[in-house]
Order: structure tokens, then C-alpha cells, then sequence
């Protein structure tokens, strides 16, 4: 089963819409797993958004997820990684379809009011999976991601002992 790293970001958080945003991936059916309010350090914006270093919006996309509380996410489903990238729509909210998130909710790519991750296994990194199930498991790090590289793999958002395993009542209704 995979996970998702889903933010509220501090524009989201100020605008009042994080009930909205839980609402619409509580009602697709996904399993919500880990949940705080958070103040995001400039260290960690820099380490989470490593990838874009180079592009010339990048200081202001660091002052942006720094400017106010976010909401850090983690959500657990089959193809949830995915799934949650559409609901969540294009980055560009003025191009993102009706019906998504950012499509219904935002108009600039400055912000767009939510983050998801973009495959499986920036969802590990970005949820601190891999350190829980190292924790839990013994797994090999290395071999895992596929890369050897250990130092991409710190947990990101998350800490040991922040996320819930459990089983919603409505699990048996919502898969056959
Ligand atoms: P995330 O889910 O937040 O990672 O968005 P994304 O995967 O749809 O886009 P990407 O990872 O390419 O960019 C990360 C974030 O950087 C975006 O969500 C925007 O907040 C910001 N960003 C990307 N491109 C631009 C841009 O051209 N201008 C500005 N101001 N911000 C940008
Ligand atoms: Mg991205």
C-alpha cells in the first residue's frame, strides 16, 4: 500500500480552506494516517524542494512554504500517490480542470494552496516511511530506493511514533 505526502500550504492554511482540502480526499475514500499543524523551518523547505534549487522561483517558493503554518499530511491507499496528484490538478491552478483542487480553489502556480508527492517513493521520503519501517523492520535503506544514496532518504515531515496505524470502520465498504 502506497502513501502520500499531502501539505496545506501557508496561503491554503490563511485562507480557511484546510477543512475543504481533508474533506475531498476523506470522501474519495483514502486513509488519512498522520496529521499536524506545523511551522516549516527554512532548512526543511530547502531539503523538501532540493530539486528546484536551480530555478530562479525558487527563493520566493522557500519564502512562501516559510511564511505561515502548513498542514502536513499523510495519506495511505492503493495507487494513492497518483490518485491524489489528480484530485489535486495541474500546477498551474489556471489550468488546472474544474473539480480539482487547485483548479477550484486557486489561480496562481505562486499559490496553489497544496502540495502531494510526485511518485511512491518521494511519498517514503517525504512521510518518514522508510525510517519507520527500517525501525520496524530492519529493511535495507540502500537497496529500497534503489539509489544507495542514504543521505536522500531522511524522513522529511514526519517523526517516529507521528503516524497511526489503523483501520477505518468503513474499510470492508469502500474495497470489495
Ligand atoms: P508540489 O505538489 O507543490 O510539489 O507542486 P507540483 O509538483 O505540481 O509542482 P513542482 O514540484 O514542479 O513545483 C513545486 C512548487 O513550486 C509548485 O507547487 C509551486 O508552488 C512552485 N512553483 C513551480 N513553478 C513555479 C513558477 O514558475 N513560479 C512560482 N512562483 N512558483 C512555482
Ligand atoms: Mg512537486
Amino acid at each position: 500500500v502506497e502513501q502520500t505526502y499531502i501539505m496545506v500550504k501557508p496561503d491554503g492554511v490563511q485562507r480557511g480552506l484546510v477543512g475543504e482540502i481533508i474533506s475531498r480526499f476523506e470522501r474519495k475514500g483514502f486513509k488519512l494516517t498522520g496529521l499536524k499543524l506545523f511551522q516549516c523551518h527554512k532548512e526543511l523547505a530547502e531539503e523538501h524542494y532540493k530539486d528546484l534549487k536551480t530555478k530562479s522561483f525558487y527563493p520566493t517558493l522557500i519564502d512562501y512554504i516559510t511564511s505561515g503554518p502548513v498542514v502536513c499530511m499523510v495519506w495511505e491507499g492503493v495507487g494513492v500517490v497518483a490518485s491524489a496528484r489528480k484530485l489535486i490538478g495541474s500546477t498551474n491552478p489556471l489550468q488546472a480542470e474544474p473539480g480539482t483542487i487547485r483548479g477550484d480553489l486557486a489561480v496562481q502556480t505562486g499559490r496553489n494552496v497544496v502540495h502531494g508527492s510526485d511518485s511512491p517513493e518521494n511519498g517514503k521520503r517525504e512521510t518518514g516511511r522508510f525510517l519507520l519501517l527500517k525501525e520496524k523492520k530492519g529493511w535495507d535503506l540502500s537497496v529500497e530506493s534503489g539509489t544507495g544514496d542514504l543521505s536522500s532518504l531522511a524522513a522529511l515531515w514526519f517523526k517516529e511514533g507521528e503516524l497511526c496505524e489503523w483501520t477505518p470502520a468503513q474499510a470492508p465498504w469502500l474495497m470489495e
